[in-house]
């Protein structure tokens, strides 16, 4: 058997197109100030694409970059501009950032109905209490893929392995929003494989190659693959390829889940502009 691969370059590409169509019907500005900080090469690449993607959808992107040893001091302060420019009505403080910055404390600083990635712990926690508001990007692009392949979740055995706050729990909560049975599992789970097994819907976002391999996965099974590695010149997933023989559907590496966090990122855009344009209320505003 192989796995019937689900494709999210593709689906990507139509949720830009009606993206782009609802920013032209909005009739408001919809800006997104991207803030980058320090010499990451990968983070350059993504902000470069979140960056493109909004230009094509007519966005506004407001870009800044802070020096590899600014100071938090100095990123709080930018954040609070930003919070106040009534022309940004989206921030994304791209991450990892240096050592020297308190992230949590960077991301609470954010204005929360501006929080595209979904990261402010008023957004978590709307999210936890089953009022979606901005959802984290990854994790919403994964529930559209799977969606998009009418794969079921109500009553499904769903494993999760990887408990990040970007990724893992957020992602975990979404599927038991959908009425799945959720089991997290992470670096301390003990007989892993045991429990991966078990899974008719099986989400890796592990940040390791070979994470899951073919003896791990359920004959039949739906999985998602979020890692994005490098090994030597190429970049593969959590998920080692011999997956395919087992899996029935399967999101490739690339071409799965990173272009639906961009897609799922610029919904997000749309959906702040709405909150600040006042056609949306905020839960509690
Ligand atoms: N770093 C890795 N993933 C993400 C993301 O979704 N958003 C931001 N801001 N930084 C990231």
């Amino acid at each position: 058997m192989t796995a019937s691969l689900m494709d999210g370059k593709a689906l990507a590409e139509r949720v830009r197109a009606e993206v782009k169509d609802e920013v032209a019907a909005l009739g408001t500005p919809v800006g997104l100030a991207t803030v980058l900080v320090g010499d990451n090469p990968a983070s350059h690449v993504y902000v470069r694409s979140k960056r493109n993607a909004c230009a094509e959808a007519g966005i506004e992107s407001l870009h800044h970059e802070l020096p590899e040893d600014a100071s938090e001091d100095a990123l709080l302060a930018l954040v609070e501009e930003l919070n106040a420019d009534q022309r940004v009505t989206g921030i994304l403080v791209q991450l990892p950032l240096p050592e020297q910055i308190d992230e949590a404390r960077v991301i609470r600083s954010i204005a929360p109905v501006k929080d595209v990635d979904g990261f402010h712990p008023v957004n978590a926690g709307f999210l936890l209490q089953g009022t979606p508001t901005l959802l984290p990007a990854t994790p919403a692009g994964i529930m559209e893929i799977l969606a998009a392949h009418d794969v079921s979740l109500k009553g499904a055995r769903a494993v999760v392995v990887g408990r990040s706050n970007i990724v893992g729990k957020p992602i975990s909560l979404l599927l038991l929003a959908e009425h799945a049975t959720v089991t997290m599992c992470h670096s301390r789970t003990v007989d892993l494989p045991s429990v991966t097994r078990q899974a008719d819907v099986l989400v890796a976002a592990v940040g390791k190659a070979d994470a899951v391999t073919a003896g791990m996965i359920r004959p039949g099974a739906t999985v998602v693959d979020v890692g994005i590695n490098r090994v030597g010149e190429k970049l593969v997933g959590d998920v080692s390829p011999d997956a395919a023989e087992v899996a029935g559907k399967l999101t490739p590496v690339p071409g799965g889940v990173g272009p639906m966090t961009i897609a799922a990122l610029l919904r997000n855009t749309v959906k702040a502009a709405r909150y600040q344009a006042g056609v949306l209320a905020f839960p509690g505003a």
